[in-house]
């Protein structure tokens, strides 16, 4: 590659937002390539052709081209589409088959294993059909782990392939796409691959280490948790593998961003009114109104939110041995996120034992997201761990005092507020309980309503939480895989 060539990417991940999103990945692929574009590289992003997207989202849908993968035994059709990117209009690629993705959900099928392997194949293959030579092929999540695999081990052979190198991104060690032994077989590859150096993982095997063990380079979403992922406590029994790529130097930790142009209070129609960090007296309108919205009592008492998936890695269940004593405080708390049924009926409870001052939303509803951001002064994310997290940058874009653990992008991300120094843009604790947990919200507390109160608010809306930084990160990471 010649300085003046653009270098070129295809960023390969299982959702997308707008078309499709269960989690912070959809958001990050959704946003990330076209940031890299802006930085002048020729990025570009493929995902399944899902049938539960929005039909509004892909009016502008284009047939590009039509080929066969072979997996094993079963050969299926891959149909490539573009569409625009909400972003910037560059093409961004989807694979149809209706066979693997003609289904009402995304995930959770019997069949992931061969759903997923049949995407991550049918994207490194739609490359040599497009003619897009793409100098690295960055692959996200077990989902696209196989990706990494076909790639070096198959595609490699070929000349059009032959010099393109691969980047993974884990956005979650937790989910490591485990299967048994016999799917290697459905899925293409022999029993070579069942062995400590490939992909078996404790007598089964994983997509995820696939990508972790075949790629040129590991990734991460925060430095923290790239540090955290080598330790037994955040390894979940992959730690001594990613240990050993740690030594390679190539395991690395990059920030995520957010779209900070979406999400700015000042211009945002999703919200009642609009404000800025020199207008904070309209963010407090925001509050009234969403309380008048949601039946609360409508006043100024401290309102703290949370915008989450109820799982356990959000930190529930401290907030489940903290609740009593929380709720003993004169505040409100609304929250809005859909998940496990314990903990959707937790907060269930909550809402019902105390009406006058918690209401929770147990739905998926962007619009009611962005009001709670815009109305609440305080921002609960209490994770046991959190690889980059999104909301608490979501926060601090609307003015919402981040109270979160110290793990994580979470670490990385909020500073505990100095009332000394004017310093720091939120609260943080160290330990994972009740205690740790209510200390925070009592710091906050105390500070709220003092003439402090706006300085931590700035602070945190000071902040640059775009994709400028880490596009920049990324670009570096790229040149430095293709030139090792
Ligand atoms: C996953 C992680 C979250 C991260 C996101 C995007 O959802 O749980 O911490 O921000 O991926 O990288």
């Amino acid at each position: 590659m010649t300085k003046k060539d653009k270098i070129k990417v295809l960023f390969v991940a299982s959702e997308v937002a707008p078309f499709s999103k269960t989690g912070g990945l959809g958001d990050v692929a959704g946003s990330l390539p076209s940031a890299l574009r802006a930085r002048d590289a020729d990025a570009r992003v493929v995902f399944p052709k899902y049938k539960t997207i929005k039909p509004e989202t892909i009016e502008k849908i284009e047939f590009v081209t039509e080929f066969t993968v072979h997996l094993s035994w079963r050969s299926q059709p891959a149909r490539v589409y573009s569409v625009p990117d909400p972003n910037d209009g560059a093409p961004a690629y989807l694979i149809e088959n209706d066979f693997y993705f003609g289904r009402d959900g995304l995930y959770g099928y019997g069949d992931d294993f061969e759903r997923f392997a049949f995407f991550s194949k049918a994207a490194v293959e739609m490359l040599s059909h497009i003619n897009f030579k793409a100098n690295i092929l960055h692959f996200n999540d077990w989902q696209t782990g196989l990706g990494c695999t076909y790639l070096r081990d198959i595609y490699k052979g070929f000349t059009f392939y032959s010099g393109m190198k691969s980047l993974f991104t884990i956005h979650n060690l937790h989910y490591q796409g485990v299967f048994n032994r016999e799917v290697l077989w459905s899925v293409g590859l022999d029993d070579g691959y069942y062995t400590g150096g490939t992909l078996e993982f404790y007598k089964n095997v994983s997509f995820l280490k696939a990508g972790v063990v075949h790629s040129d380079a590991v990734l991460t979403v925060s430095q923290t948790y790239a540090e955290e992922i080598q330790t037994p406590k955040f390894g979940y029994g992959m730690d001594g593998l990613l240990w050993k790529r740690g030594l390679e130097g190539r395991l690395l930790g990059i920030g995520n961003g957010i779209d900070t142009k979406a999400n700015d209070p000042a211009t945002d129609k999703r919200i009642y009114v609009n404000y800025d960090k020199t207008s904070l007296k309209k963010k407090r309108e925001n509050k009234y109104r969403l309380q008048e919205q949601l039946g609360l009592p409508v006043g100024d008492m401290p309102m703290i939110s949370m915008v989450t998936r109820l799982v356990d890695q959000k930190g529930i269940d401290i907030i489940d041995v903290a609740q009593r004593e929380l709720f003993s405080k004169d505040i409100q708390f609304v929250m809005i996120g859909t998940g496990e049924g314990r903990y959707e009926r937790m907060f269930w409870n909550y809402a019902s034992w105390y009406p006058q001052k918690v209401r929770a939303n147990i739905c998926f509803d962007d619009t009611l997201a962005t009001r709670i951001y815009a109305a609440s002064d305080l921002f609960l994310m209490p994770s046991k761990y959190e690889p980059g997290g999104l909301g608490q940058l979501f926060a601090m874009c609307y003015g919402s005092v981040p109270i979160v653990r110290q793990t994580g992008g979470l670490a990385d991300t909020v500073r505990h507020f100095n009332p000394a120094t004017g310093q720091g843009n939120g609260f943080v604790f160290k330990d994972y309980d009740a205690s740790g947990l209510m200390w925070a919200v009592n710091e906050a507390l105390t500070l709220y309503g003092t003439d402090k109160w706006e300085t931590v608010i700035t602070n945190g809306m000071s902040e640059d939480f775009s994709w400028n930084k880490s596009a920049g990160e990324y670009l570096q990471l790229y040149e430095k895989i293709l030139h090792s």
